[in-house]
């Protein structure tokens, strides 16, 4: 009997070159968070997002927000500004920091951080406590969030922000690739992303400086001495010269998993959106997006759980959009500005499965699927 397989939202994507880098690794005993991987990855990553970007390979891109939050110098008593609608490893670095989060909710063009409640939030935080030290605004499922307005607002106020690029590799705004939009951007090489390291991440900065202070913090802070001379407290957050091997593999087919990931949403749209029940976010003007992942907004909560609980019938994955910061339990005593959007899209949007290995009868099986469901 021919059994389903099960199809997952997003799983990794080997390119067939990755075994080899590895291999060499192995070959030249580079078996360290150092090594010629590591050097090469961070230069194939500098040549996709401009010369003028220095690279940081690091552990993961939750190592990679906590030493931005490091290089700001954020630190106890701080307010940070994060975007509400996201994964909670935006947010978590501010607490290791012994910072307080503050959370901003979206806009409807993009579902990411709103700009007028950005500046809002400041003027509040400034007339109440003190400026804020930071802000963390996410290019979320690979959608560009609003860069030149938050920009000029970070910029009236002289507040830092870090770009939380951690889904957004590939996508681009007004033609300036996602991770470089801001004062340091990060990126993640989880398994689940649009390429991966199994795990990973990266840090960009616009200095040469910038990036040597990250590798510094990132292997222990040791100062230059033949013995371990430390004056400031390190951390262990530097790549593995085994895993970059893979990142360099996966960098040879990165145009091709975006273009795959944007053919999977184009799929799903050209199939669905003729119900007025199903909705999908679309490009403004200027904005081209890695379509990481392919959403759907319903028109209710009811209408989201039948599609997602069909699929799951037949062994597919999807999964409700991210659960608002603002809403968890972790960060329920945090101040927050909203305006009503993330919360409406957790309640009736769904992660549809969106890899970029994906094959026509798997994406077939999906929509057959959704068909399906009554309330279409
Ligand atoms: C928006 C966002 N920020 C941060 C992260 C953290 O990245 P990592 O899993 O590499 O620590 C992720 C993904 O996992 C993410 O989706």
């Amino acid at each position: 009997m021919l059994t389903k397989t099960k199809i997952y939202l997003s799983s990794p994507h080997m390119g067939g070159t990755e075994q080899k880098f590895v291999a060499d690794a192995f070959s030249t005993n580079w078996i360290a968070p150092l090594g010629p991987h590591v050097d090469g990855f961070e230069n194939d990553l500098k040549k996709y997002l401009g010369d003028n970007k220095y690279v940081a390979a690091l552990s993961s891109g939750t190592a990679s927000i906590h030493l931005a939050l490091q290089l700001l110098n954020v630190s106890k008593g701080d307010e940070v500004l994060c975007q509400s609608f996201t994964f909670s490893a935006s947010a978590n670095p501010i607490i290791y920091q012994g910072a307080t989060p503050v959370f901003i909710d979206s806009e409807s063009d993009t579902w990411n951080m709103s700009p007028e409640l950005l500046e809002i939030a400041i003027k509040d935080r400034i007339e109440k406590y003190k400026k804020p030290k930071a802000i963390i605004a996410v290019h979320l499922y690979g959608m560009p969030y609003k860069a030149k307005e938050i920009n000029i607002i970070a910029k009236k106020y002289e507040i830092p922000v870090i770009e939380d690029s951690a889904e957004a590799l590939g996508s681009t705004y007004f033609g300036q690739p996602c991770a470089t939009l801001s004062d340091i951007g990060i990126l993640s090489f989880n398994g689940n992303k649009i390429i991966t390291t199994s795990g990973g991440g990266a840090l960009i900065t616009s200095t040469q400086n910038l990036k040597e202070k990250a590798v510094f913090l990132s292997t222990q802070a040791r100062d230059n001495a033949p013995h371990y001379e430390h004056s400031s407290i390190g951390f262990n957050y530097r790549m593995s010269n085994v895993l970059a091997g893979i990142g360099r593999g996966q960098m040879e087919v990165i145009d091709d998993r975006v273009k795959a990931r944007r053919q999977n949403f184009d799929f799903y749209k050209k199939n669905l959106s003729q119900f007025n029940t199903i909705e999908f976010l679309q490009e403004p003007q200027g904005f081209f997006s890695n379509r990481w992942i392919t959403c759907i907004k319903t028109d209710s909560f009811e209408t989201r759980e039948q599609i997602r609980l069909k699929l799951l019938k037949d062994d597919i994955e999807s999964r409700p959009l991210w659960k608002p910061m603002h809403m968890q339990a972790i960060f329920k005593d945090c101040l927050h500005f909203t305006n009503g959007t993330s919360e409406d899209l957790f309640d009736k949007g769904l992660c549809l499965p969106s890899g970029s290995n994906l094959s026509q009868e798997d994406l077939d099986r999906v929509l057959n699927n959704i068909l399906k469901t009554p309330s279409l």
